[in-house]
């Protein structure tokens, strides 16, 4: 079976094929990163924008680095939510033209499950390996643990309140001077700074609730930077770095461990952009490996947005026997 997936929920335009949901044909990503950089951030007209432009030479790239023709496909699945409105609409109008064109099915897929599922497009994990476990989903847009049973089977018990991870990691780097996207700046900064520099501090660490909040990080570092000399981040900003990324890693493992223990899985699963972060990994390991516990990381090729974790997630939902009509529309606030 090969299923066509295609992404376009922020930034990034990509393309997958999918065989029999385990083996990645292409995954092609066009990132728009040196469009966005120049604001701080994603400016929404210019993301839809240029999907337009790229989506059709993607596809084609995408089923060309496969070896298929369009024809050869079983199934079309894209993101429909949560994301930009105007850019989930340019992804999933494309699939329903496709899937009609073809008459070949069409799956919607939930941005926040192509994550969750993510780990298996690493080599040599099954979705047997994988549940049941508790998965830590830490991106741009979102922080969420999920106490996940099975594929499609899954309660959220913890998200952020505030600023998600990765927004935390972008706003402290613009506070620092550093360029956009800041969480892989701050990550290879951090490499050579001292993580007990500077007390950040660690909001809700022990919520029973497993909520997360990282504004506090945020406006603690910009007072703490408002007191001290002008040059001052310039001058230690590799011990700033190690530190704010110290705060924001303990609190996630520190969360996700405890509710694996509360729930009494052996599996911890973690996806999601920030989920390429060194220090995250590291801890993570050497935490994991302490309490018996297996990890699943994504691989980094798998963190950020891509279109072969979507085509994974409709290929799973096909075989579920989950159906989407092609009325189906984009849901931006579309919840895991
Ligand atoms: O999953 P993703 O590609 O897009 C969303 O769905 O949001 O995640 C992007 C986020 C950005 O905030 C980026 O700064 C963060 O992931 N990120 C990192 C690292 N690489 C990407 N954060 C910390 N350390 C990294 N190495
Ligand atoms: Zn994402």
């Amino acid at each position: 079976m090969h299923c066509l997936g295609i992404e376009t929920s922020c930034d990034e335009t990509s393309a997958a094929v999918l065989k029999d949901g385990s083996t990645v044909l292409s995954n092609v990503v066009s990132s728009q990163i040196r469009d966005h950089a120049p604001y701080g951030g994603v400016v929404p007209e210019i993301a839809a924008r240029n999907h337009l432009e790229c989506i059709d030479r993607i596809i084609g790239q995408a089923l060309h680095e496969a070896g298929i023709a369009a024809t050869d496909l079983d199934l079309v699945a894209a993101t429909r939510g949560p994301g930009l409105a105007s850019s989930l609409l340019v992804g999933l109008s494309t699939a329903k033209g496709l899937a009609c064109a073809l008459g070949k099915p069409l799956q919607a897929v939930n941005h926040m499950e192509g994550h969750l599922l993510s780990p298996i497009l690493s080599a040599g994990v099954s979705a047997t390996d994988l549940f049941p476990n508790v998965s830590l989903i830490v991106s741009g847009g979102h922080t969420l643990l999920v106490h996940v049973e099975n594929a499609g089977r899954h309660e959220v018990t913890g998200s952020t309140l505030d600023d998600a991870a990765g927004e935390a990691f972008d706003k402290i780097a613009k506070l620092l001077g550093l360029a956009y996207p800041g969480g892989p700046e701050i990550d290879s900064l951090a490499r050579t700074g001292n993580p007990r520099a500077f007390d950040f501090p660690r909001a809700l660490l022990q919520d029973p609730g497993h909520r997360f909040s990282f504004s506090g990080l945020k406006t603690s570092v910009r007072y703490f930077l408002e007191k001290q000399p002008a040059d001052f981040a310039a001058a230690h900003r590799a011990d700033l770095c190690a530190s704010v990324q110290e705060a924001i890693v303990e609190v996630l493992v520190e969360k996700t461990l405890h509710l694996a223990r509360q729930k009494k899985v052996r599996t911890v699963t973690v996806s999601g952009g920030v989920s390429c972060n060194s220090r995250l990994r590291e801890v993570f390991a050497a935490k994991c490996a302490q309490q018996g516990l297996r990890l699943f990381l994504a691989d980094p090729r798998w963190s950020t947005d891509n279109a072969a974790m979507i085509a994974l997630t409709g290929t799973f939902q096909f075989r579920a026997g989950v159906r989407t009509p092609l009325s189906t529309d984009i849901d931006p606030n579309l919840k895991l």
